[in-house]
């Protein structure tokens, strides 16, 4: 189970996350609040920008909900830094970092690249983790020197609230990375499950299967979108349904994501719908751009 709110525990922590988009501001936040220092590092300064007014936002809504007060929010954003990309390098935030959380877009030789440059810089102690949604940790680790510290950190959307962190060991990330990852995660008033290594891990192929089928009822006319989503809240007791959730999501990163388990796995189930390839090449990419299988 999640731990309760202790920021002493992250006290000696210096938390570098990559990427400031939809997953790494979310991470940033959540981080800071549960007192670590954090580094948020965009490689584009708007989206940086953005980030940072995202945290702010939802450390606003958590004051509205009691959930934070005033000082705990002054608290988180005096232990946050943003790193302005036209002024600083990544190998520069790295300087005394001991956890990188990577939140790059879901592209195997991006996220290769970032972690070969960040390995070159940082202390042999430092935990090296990726929030791919469905990556291969071995693939990825294959750019490392030393794969035995690097580990899927696999946070869910949106971060603040969402319980799970699922953890994907890879065939050489060392039983004491785990055991930290554990740590770590509970510290973020996570709770933690450990998976291995297999195309979509545990929670990715069961979604993408589900997100696909219903994208599918809703192609040929079985439905509408929100009947199909009333269809699994009511039904099966989903606290959101599935267009609605990749509408959260962002249908780039769902259509990504069901290409590689199509490749990987084979079976018609990951072949993505033609609807969501349709949809992300005329930019309706979900809540991110204001149109996806609803309007925001
Ligand atoms: N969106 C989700 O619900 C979700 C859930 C779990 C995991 N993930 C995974 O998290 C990762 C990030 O997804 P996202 O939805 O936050 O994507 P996103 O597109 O919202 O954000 C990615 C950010 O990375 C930045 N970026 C691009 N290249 C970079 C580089 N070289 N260095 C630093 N920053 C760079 C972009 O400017 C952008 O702000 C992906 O691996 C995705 O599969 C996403």
């Amino acid at each position: 189970m999640s731990q309760t709110l202790d920021q002493s525990r992250f006290q000696h922590e210096i938390i570098l996350v990559i990427g400031a988009g939809t997953m790494g501001h979310g991470i940033a936040g959540q981080a800071a609040r549960c007192g670590a220092q954090v580094r948020l590092y965009d490689a584009n300064l708007e989206a940086l920008e953005r980030g940072k007014a995202h945290i702010e936002a939802i450390y606003q809504k958590a004051i509205v909900k009691s959930k934070m007060t005033q000082e705990d929010v002054d608290g988180a954003l005096s232990r946050l830094s943003f790193i302005n990309p036209n002024q600083q390098s990544l190998t520069n935030a790295c300087a005394g970092v001991t956890v990188v959380i990577e939140a790059a877009p879901e592209r195997l030789e991006l996220k290769q690249k970032i972690f070969t440059e960040v390995e070159a810089v940082v202390s042999q102690s430092c935990l090296l983790a990726s929030n791919t949604s469905s990556l291969s940790i071995d693939k990825i680790a294959e750019a490392l020197n030393h794969p035995e510290r690097f580990i899927g950190m696999h946070f869910f959307n949106p971060v603040a609230i969402m319980p799970l962190l699922e953890i994907v060991k890879g065939k050489a990330t060392s039983e004491e990375v785990i055991a930290r990852t554990r740590w770590i995660g509970e510290t973020l008033l996570k709770t933690p499950i450990v998976v291995k290594d297999a195309p979509g891990f545990a929670t990715s192929r069961l979604g993408i299967a589900l997100g696909n089928e219903a994208m599918r009822i809703y192609e040929e006319g079985v439905a509408s979108a929100e009947d199909i989503d009333r269809a699994m809240v009511l039904g099966y007791r989903h606290p959101i349904g599935p267009l609605a959730l990749t509408d959260l999501v962002g249908l780039d990163v769902r259509l990504a994501i069901s290409e590689y388990l199509h490749e990987q796995l084979g079976t018609d189930t990951f072949k993505p719908p033609q609807i969501l390839k349709d949809k992300v090449a005329k930019g309706e990419l979900g809540k991110k751009t204001g149109r996806g299988f609803y309007e925001y």
